[in-house]
């Protein structure tokens, strides 16, 4: 184990992309950020000096939430001027993970990825490939990323649409002043290399392929999966996917591109980001040919690429279930009297609208700090209805609150979560923070308690960090609740988590202080 030390300078800087020059918020000038380079069973120490607000959160910290980041949850925004030191132990995971900002929308600029390397000795349970490279998808606007979601507050509205998609920040020469700065890797032909691709996307779920080129994907959310080969890749905000490409098409140039997937009426989001895969030695005039991606709204390409994940090694799939969870999803609105048409879109968990509080949820916990939220978030939605079928029923008048789950210490978790039908019906990547869990069963229309628990996998369910909800539809997953602290889940779209679509889990100690929270670190920045 060794230990590996990064320091990160929050700086603004002048960066231009679609002939537009803004400032934005970066990690040491760079955009995306700088890369972590750890190895299973490392010691990470980042220390982070702010000129902005600015948190961060990467991966799974054992008892150790106050390196994990989102504002208000586990802890306060490092204020300018400041900083603030995240230590944790890389234990149990490897792969690929990212880093980024957790506050507001600045995770549109300050993001990075985080490779973990398996401990020294131990090999990949793949072949080794040639070489690697990461493929961060993101999003870009032409105007202040914050001004636009302050003005889509005022107004009641959703934000206005990205400009364009980017790989490694770089949309590619389908966008106008653009050409210049594409991404490019170069190959060898006959050799295999792994790509790790991250999905930074602020509101979309995408689609990646290669033009030519078929993809064994290996690996998930950092947990390693049987390997299966496909064409076109699907993955949301939040998520990981490593693939395995083998270089073995004529010397040539190849477009890599990543477009949205998005089955809801609107918004219609159709714009096509590009990299380049370009075999060594082939000049860089040749114009590269495109792949074939599946069309925005195939939802049967979705359903049937979820189902090729499963876990590579069986993991500890909780077969008792101690508490069994069911939260619906609705899109609806609240009454704003600061907003132009009196009503704001809203978001919401069991018809509860997740509030910020003033003070990190986690302080307030450990310390047992009164008055900063609740501890009765419903088990399930206040009436039962007809979730995917009724029509918009007067539900949509959505309660406001700090309302948090108590889990028993160790105790086994189900959650289903149910898409509905208010509003509009989209799909919902959720992330739930401090923990894999295990996605145990996926099905469209309203979730069956006497029929479709039957049919969950319970030997092989892909282990993740973040799943999508289909439209429509539920997605049943199953966790140990063996991480005490305070963990944040919500809906990695960032429109949606911005709306409410957010709730927190307050997981108790066990016994004695090895199932305790660690105490917090001296520098924990103050709110
Ligand atoms: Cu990657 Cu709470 O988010």
């Amino acid at each position: 184990a060794a230990l590996k030390r990064y320091q990160f300078d929050i700086v603004v800087k002048n960066v231009s992309r679609l002939c537009h020059a803004k400032p934005i918020v970066t990690v040491n000038g760079r955009y995306p950020g700088p890369t972590i380079y750890a190895r299973e069973g490392d010691h990470v120490i980042i220390n982070v000096t702010n000129h902005a607000q600015y948190n961060m959160h990467g991966l799974k910290q054992f008892r150790n939430g106050w390196a994990d980041g989102p504002a208000y949850i586990t802890q306060c925004p490092i204020r300018s001027g400041n900083s603030y030191t995240y230590v944790f132990n890389v234990t149990g995971q490897r792969g690929t993970l990212w880093w980024h900002a957790h506050i507001l929308w600045l995770r549109a600029t300050v993001y990075g990825a985080l490779v973990i390397m398996p401990s020294k000795g131990v090999s990949f349970p793949f072949p080794q490939p040639a070489e690697e490279a990461e493929l961060i998808l993101g999003e870009w606007w032409n105007s202040d990323v914050e001004e636009i979601v302050k003005q889509g507050n005022k107004l009641g509205l959703p934000p206005s649409m990205s400009d364009a998609h980017t790989i490694n920040g770089k949309p590619g020469p389908l966008f106008p002043c653009s050409e210049k700065h594409t991404y490019a890797i170069e190959v060898q032909r006959g050799k295999t290399y792994l790509l790790r691709i991250i999905n930074a996307a602020l509101n979309d779920e995408l689609f990646f392929a290669i033009a030519g080129h078929n993809m064994t994907v290996v690996e998930i959310d950092a947990v390693y999966i049987k390997p299966f080969t496909t064409a076109s890749l699907l993955i949301a905000p939040g998520q990981t996917t490593n693939v395995l490409v083998r270089a073995d098409r004529s010397p040539g140039r190849y477009f890599m591109a990543t477009r949205p997937f998005n089955d809801a009426p609107i918004p219609v989001d159709n714009k096509t980001a590009t990299a380049i895969l370009q075999y060594r030695g082939v000049p860089t005039t040749i114009t590269p040919l495109l792949p074939f991606l599946p069309a925005p709204n195939d939802s049967a390409f979705a359903d049937s690429y979820n189902a090729n994940l499963r876990s590579l090694n069986s993991g500890n799939v909780p077969l008792e279930v101690d508490r069994h969870l069911f939260y619906t999803i609705g899109l609806g609105s609240n009454p704003c009297q600061s907003c132009l048409n009196g009503t704001r879109l809203a978001a919401s968990l069991n018809n509860i609208s997740f509030m910020m509080p003033k003070v990190g949820l986690l302080q307030a916990h450990y310390f047992n700090l009164s008055g900063v939220f609740r501890l009765d978030f419903p088990d399930r939605p206040p009436t039962a209805f007809n979730y995917t079928g009724a029509p918009l029923t007067a539900n949509l008048g959505t309660l406001l609150g700090t309302r948090l789950s108590r889990l028993a210490f160790n105790s086994t978790v189900e959650l289903v979560l149910q898409d509905t039908n208010l509003l509009t019906v989209e799909s919902h990547p959720f992330h739930l923070h401090g923990y894999n869990f295990f996605v145990v069963g996926r099905g469209i229309g309203n979730f069956n308690p006497a029929k479709d628990p039957a049919k969950f996998n319970l030997v092989d369910p892909p282990e993740r960090n973040t799943v999508g909800v289909p439209t429509g539809g539920w997605t049943a997953i199953r966790f140990r609740a063996d991480n005490p602290g305070v963990w944040f889940m919500h809906c990695h779209l960032e429109l949606h988590t911005m709306w409410g679509l957010k709730m927190a889990f307050v997981v108790e100690n066990g016994n004695g202080p090895e199932e305790s929270i660690l105490p917090p670190p001296k520098d924990l920045p103050p709110c």
